[in-house]
């Protein structure tokens, strides 16, 4: 059949442009209302919070500080991140996933192109909770 290999490759054309797709709408960025409805699928572990404080020391803590305070030697005007009360860009577990992955204000950088799994971002999120006041604190689910 003569039409046969044609049809193949506007096959793989088409399979190619839906995946092209499917990986922009991955990569946009999220509104403020989806970040709200988003769950932790992570669990507040000390293994997830461990994970975190990895990647914290390593991304975050020139701008945040070591204690995630931004008080010394600290560039820009970052935000306090051990007191949620003062934070501009909302504090549930999806939005903060999304200051993470997206960016926040001016000069918070987004993180998704060099933080690529999104579990990482979640044991940010719940690092980020291990430097709140107790009360605030999500309960710690011991395994
Ligand atoms: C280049 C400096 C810089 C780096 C690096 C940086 N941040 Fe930020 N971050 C900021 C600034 C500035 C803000 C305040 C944004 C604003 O104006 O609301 C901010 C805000 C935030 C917020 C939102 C707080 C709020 O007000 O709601 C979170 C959460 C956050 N950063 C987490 C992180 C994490 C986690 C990392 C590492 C993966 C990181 N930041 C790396 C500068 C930085």
């Amino acid at each position: 059949m003569a039409l046969e290999k044609p049809c193949i490759v506007l096959l793989l054309i088409i399979g190619r442009v839906a995946a092209g797709v499917q990986s922009d709408k991955q990569d946009a960025p999220l509104s403020a209302a989806d970040a709200r409805k988003l769950k932790n699928p992570v669990p507040y572990t000390k293994k997830s919070i461990a994970q975190g404080r990895g990647n914290f020391a390593r991304y975050c803590t020139g701008c945040h500080g070591q204690d995630g305070k931004a008080t010394v030697d600290v560039v820009a005007d970052a935000t306090d991140l051990t007191d949620p009360s003062v934070w501009r860009n909302g504090t549930t577990d999806g939005e903060i996933f999304r200051s993470i992955r997206d960016g926040a204000g001016a000069s918070m950088p987004a993180f998704k192109s060099q933080i690529r799994q999104e579990e990482d971002l979640w044991h940010l999120v719940n690092y980020i909770h291990s430097l709140w006041p107790e009360s605030k604190r999500p309960p710690l689910q011991e395994k």
